[in-house]
């Protein structure tokens, strides 16, 4: 059985399987769980070209069947992040791709250029958060704008460029369609909901910045058809993130077009999570006599 599987020229997969940005800090805690080197690849805290300090707190919230967050990008910076944290990350022998973004078109082109280093095996775009005011969204929901930061972040990096979309604000197969023709290599769907808490008897937002974003369980059917209207349009990989808890949950994208997976939330309650999907995915394979991952991508049914 083979599950490994090509998202582009340096970015080869030993599995499907990999975390979603944010929610597994730059990997430490998570390795005194379990043993990184099982990822098929590892993706830090998305990285700014300095530090940020986030929102204040409380920026973390459950919701029915999810949670919604408002960290709004926390991080250490680009630098601190390759002198501290990648020479730990490259120890496990994974893949890792590091989620960047910036405030304008220079900041962008800056961390990539920065994180164009051995080590890295791709760059993940966020132009999706929907937790900070500039930075973010506001570069992934026009169209031409979007194209416009890709191409130019192509020019200055080797390194395979993941567009991660945001899942509203602009129609989202054409912003995939738009991000492959601008050169990207791979998109990710999506990244989370913008969405609310209310304290009913405060009367106040539950959470400091009043708005976060909203992801698990609840979204995974939404992202499903997001896959799959994507699947239908354009051809680079995509790598499904919304609500994955499961192996089954896994297929049911890898059928919907989706070449690989971002586990999050799910993380978080269970962090054990990623050794049993990747062991699930496995036994499927074994009882379905399916002899490579690669041929469940796009294979759903009429
Ligand atoms: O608020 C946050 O740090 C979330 C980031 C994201 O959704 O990309």
């Amino acid at each position: 059985m083979d599950l490994s599987l090509n998202i582009a020229d340096g970015l080869m997969l030993n599995n499907p399987v990999m975390n979603a940005s944010g929610t597994f800090a730059y990997g430490r805690e998570f390795s005194e769980i379990f043993d990184l080197s099982i990822m098929g690849a590892l993706i830090p805290k998305a990285l700014s070209l300095g530090p940020r300090q986030g929102n204040p707190a409380p920026r973390i919230v459950e919701a029915p069947c999810g949670l919604i967050n408002s960290i709004g990008l926390e991080n250490i910076g680009v630098d601190a992040f390759l002198k501290r944290e990648l020479p730990f990350l490259k120890g496990f022998k994974v893949p890792i791709i590091a989620n960047f973004f910036g405030e304008s078109f220079e900041e962008y082109i800056e961390c990539a250029s920065r994180l164009t280093v051995d080590g890295i095996n791709a760059l993940e775009m966020n132009v999706s958060c929907p937790n900070v005011k500039s930075g973010g969204l506001e570069f992934g929901r026009d169209k031409k704008v979007l194209s416009d930061l890709v191409r130019m972040v192509k020019d200055k990096t080797t390194k395979p460029i993941i567009v991660k979309l945001p899942p509203i604000g602009g129609d989202i197969v054409e912003l995939a369609l738009a991000a492959q023709k601008a050169g990207a290599d791979a998109l990710t769907c999506a990244n989370t909901f913008p969405a609310m808490a209310i304290d009913e008897e405060t009367w106040k937002p539950t959470l400091a910045n009043y708005v976060g974003g909203l992801s698990g369980p609840a979204i995974k059917p939404i992202a499903l058809r997001f896959v799959w209207d994507i699947h239908t349009k354009v051809d680079i990989p995509i790598i499904a993130s919304g609500g994955i808890s499961s192996y089954r949950d896994v297929i049911q994208f890898l059928l919907a077009g989706a070449s690989a997976v971002q586990v999050g939330s799910m993380s978080l309650r269970d962090p054990l999570c990623f050794k049993e999907i990747i062991e699930g995915l496995r036994a499927y394979m074994a009882l379905h006599h399916i002899e490579s991952i690669n041929d469940i991508v796009g294979k759903l049914r009429s």
